[in-house]
């Protein structure tokens, strides 16, 4: 489904700008050399960049089920 018809910027366009960094509509925009034109997509977008980063930091808050921990118990 496109995202930004002006643009012709699709689902899988702007989620792949989210991998790559893009925190904001506007960096959407650039990563894909283009700007906003009528600004209707601009709300889907602000929407979008705003669940990435939410689900970017649930992830970060979930501790690493294979990581070590960074301290020893000493055996007594
Ligand atoms: S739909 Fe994105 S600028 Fe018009």
């Amino acid at each position: 489904m496109y995202v930004c018809i002006c643009n012709a910027l699709n689902e899988r366009k702007v989620q792949a700008s989210l991998d790559n960094g893009a925190t904001t509509p506007a960096a959407v925009f650039r990563q894909h050399g283009c700007q906003v034109q009528c600004g209707k997509c601009v709300p889907t977008l602000r929407a979008m960049t705003a669940e990435h980063r939410a689900t970017c930091a649930r992830r970060r808050a979930q501790p690493d089920r294979n990581a070590q921990p960074a301290y020893s118990v000493a055996a007594e």
